[in-house]
């Protein structure tokens, strides 16, 4: 596509582009978020700079893309339910989504993508992670993905690595989940259904075992494509600063938060867009 409207600069080959020439607390047109979309599905993630957003904007800015989620264990701000304080403190030595996943894969229907604002964040450090689960997926030999084919991984919101993550936040401000189904499983191997390509949909997060086999027996497969998916050609690094926005398409990327700044402060808010029971 030629952008009339915006600037697109790619990270890496891979995953990422940073967008400029854009001001998304504006009202954007539809010339504009035409534009957007093309370049997420592009990109499969957006980074913006120096953006100055109310949560409410922030609101606004996703909005254009999708309808608002809601993430199942904390309470959104007060007076703005929709966003997500996504938050370390300089106490503390757990983050938030500091682990390879793709968010709350174990929801029936996770979202679609998810949008974070930083407010505050370390000088050096807290960097995130992305990687495009499509290059993952295609690297993978003809008769390794027809093996894939019809498998069903079973995601949880109860393993112990990536429960740990939101202690800190549900201490801070607990959502009563008691209803909310936390166990889904979802195809292995997942359809965009924009692009029509196939992204591998597992993680080392969320997902316990493949549906109709033990954890034994399916950890050979999912660690192996663990590995695949973590590869470093197929991912891009993004160093926040106070404004950067990033925009991320969960159903064909991952991300990890990297927790390698203790005693420092970082502040974020995050809002997530439905998505649709994956196949
Ligand atoms: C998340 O997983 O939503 C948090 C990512 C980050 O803080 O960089």
């Amino acid at each position: 596509m030629n952008y009339r409207h915006i600037e697109i600069e790619p990270v890496t080959p891979a995953i990422g582009a940073t967008v400029r020439g854009v001001d998304i607390a504006s009202t954007l047109s539809e010339d504009v978020l035409d534009e957007l979309r093309h370049a997420y599905h592009e990109h499969l993630v957006l980074f913006f700079r120096d953006q100055k957003l109310t949560p409410e904007r922030l609101v606004a800015f996703a909005r254009c893309f999708g309808e608002i989620g809601y993430y199942p264990f904390v309470e959104g701000m007060a007076g703005h339910p929709e966003v997500v304080e996504v938050v370390k403190k300089e106490d503390e030595t757990i983050n938030f989504g500091g682990l390879w996943h793709t968010d709350t894969s174990y929801l029936e229907r996770p979202p679609m993508g998810s949008v974070l604002h930083a407010l505050e964040v370390p000088r050096v450090g807290g960097d995130t992670l992305f990687a495009n689960m499509y290059l993952a997926y295609e690297s993978l030999t003809p008769g390794f993905r027809q093996l894939l084919e019809g498998l069903r991984g079973v995601n949880s919101a109860e393993k112990p690595d990536a429960a740990v993550t939101r202690t800190h936040r549900m201490a801070d401000k607990p959502r009563d989940a008691q209803d909310i189904v936390t166990t889904a499983s979802h195809p292995i191997v997942r359809t965009h259904p924009v692009t029509g390509r196939k992204a591998l949909y597992c993680s080392n997060a969320h997902t316990t075992h493949i549906e109709g086999m033990s954890a034994a027996e399916s950890a050979p497969i999912l660690q192996y494509l663990y590995r695949v998916q973590q590869r470093e050609e197929f991912g891009c690094r993004f160093h926040w600063e106070p404004g950067s926005v990033a925009f991320w398409d969960n159903r064909c990327a991952q991300h990890n938060a990297l927790n390698d700044y203790h005693g420092h402060r970082r502040v974020m808010h995050r809002v997530t867009l439905e998505g649709e029971v994956p196949a």
